[in-house]
């Protein structure tokens, strides 16, 4: 794809002019964001591989805690009432954040990799014939990569990669060249963890469902930043995690198609996915719960309601459009670093800033970071093809939230200039 496309049609997304957000304040709401770090303050720049919680979450989890914790769906006790109507609350929660049209399409799983696996295994494993194939893309985390191998080794199916540029973006030409007869099913990343590009994921569904092809999205690194609907992109399964949203860890999401839901087994036995078990035979619930085997976690998705009105008080237009800021800002104090090189240089990005610095590892450039209370990723970031595609053993990975602010985008900057001094 040129960079002439229009970037409002690569973000799915229209930018509106929105108010600043007040970050001060929003900063007031994360108690750790006060913590110090070897005696600086902590600056928290690894937002990709988790966000930090807003206490209106962290008191969620203790009210439940200290009042109203009990199994849900299980009891006629109050307890269990009350905790199975928050959980089923937070159900409505999400369908609404994420704009699903009904209730019954989201599953509430432990994060965006199950997710992912449950997909690969209930819908794609059954409908799956030696030589078929699931086209990805080369930018894919490691969880919308291992799971569609682990279902082609076990059916003879073959995983198809659409290549991506040296900017990281997706050829689109050849993401619609692979989109063939034998393609079953379609699982792409909405914005990518180590680059930061987004995709367009609203042309790719229409082109996958052109040739009557479902398509996963794998919007882990999306729904924290971007304002997703699912019915206006017509995808028919998107999976999220509450950790990198500001809501707690092991709860993610599920969203499906009613019809696909309906029509898939489940993946997992056990308590609560069951109408009737006798030895002979055993029948299934509805969706969602026919998905959701087992005691779920239960202050996970309690907590993860409260996350969620967060966001949406503060506005995704406004998180996003202050995420850009500082996005811009980092590209362009990236500049006047001597060898440092950006691995990820699409127009249209998500707040990823990933690197590598001439002179020293990305490990050294953490250590030296952390030194300085400066918190980043360093590694492969779970999407080793990606390294290999740009030639890289590891990036330096800063990736920005709302609640960062530019003086912090400047301590990475003075800290990598103490990289420099060490290495350079
Ligand atoms: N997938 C997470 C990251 O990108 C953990 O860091």
């Amino acid at each position: 794809m040129s960079s002439a496309v229009p970037l409002d049609a690569l973000r799915d997304t229209h930018a509106p002019r929105v108010e600043p957000l007040d970050v001060e304040r929003v900063r007031q709401d994360f108690p750790i964001l006060q913590r110090k770090i070897r005696g600086k303050p902590l600056v928290y720049l690894d937002n990709a591989a988790s966000s930090q919680r807003p206490r209106v979450v962290i008191e969620a989890i203790r009210k439940l805690y200290e009042q109203d914790y009990a199994n849900i769906h299980r009891g006629v006790h109050t307890l269990s009432q009350v905790a199975t109507e928050a959980y089923e609350n937070s159900r409505d929660k999400v369908r609404q954040f994420i704009g699903a049209a009904d209730r019954r399409e989201i599953v509430f799983t432990r994060g965006t990799t199950e997710s992912i696996n449950l997909v690969a295994n209930s819908f794609a494993r059954p409908r799956l014939q030696p030589g078929d194939e699931i086209l990805i893309t080369a930018m894919e985390h490691h969880a919308n990569i291992v799971p569609w191998q682990l279902v082609c080794e076990q059916t003879g199916a073959r995983l198809r990669v659409a290549p991506i540029s040296d900017e990281g973006i997706l050829r689109m030409e050849e993401f619609a060249r692979l989109l063939t007869p034998r393609t079953r099913l379609v699982a792409a990343v909405h914005v990518s963890n180590a680059l930061g590009t987004i995709n367009p994921i609203r042309r790719m569904i229409e082109l996958a469902h052109a040739a009557g092809i479902p398509i996963l999205i794998d919007g882990a690194q999306a729904a924290p930043h971007l304002r997703v609907n699912v019915q206006q992109l017509d995808c028919d399964f998107y999976a999220f995690s509450g950790h990198k949203m500001c809501g707690p860890t092991g709860i993610g999401v599920l969203y499906g198609k009613l019809a696909h839901l309906e029509a898939m087994p489940p993946w997992q036995g056990g308590g609560d996915m069951i109408n009737v078990v006798t030895f002979e035979k055993t029948t299934y619930n509805d969706p969602p719960q026919r998905f959701e085997a087992g005691t779920p976690n239960i202050e996970g998705g309690i907590a993860l309601a409260p996350a969620i009105d967060y966001l949406l008080g503060l506005g995704m237009d406004r998180i996003a459009a202050w995420e850009n800021e500082l996005l811009a800002y980092a590209t362009q104090c990236a500049a006047d670093i001597p060898g440092l090189r950006i691995i990820g240089t699409a127009p249209c990005k998500a707040s990823v800033l990933s690197f590598v610095l001439d002179c020293a590892h990305p490990h050294d450039i953490g250590t030296i970071l952390d030194q300085e209370g400066v918190a980043i990723r360093t590694g492969h970031h779970c999407a080793q093809p990606v390294m290999q595609r740009f030639n890289v053993p590891a990036t330096a990975r800063a990736s920005f939230s709302f609640y960062n602010t530019r003086e912090e985008v400047d301590a990475l900057f003075r800290g990598l200039r103490k990289v420099l001094e060490v290495f350079g």
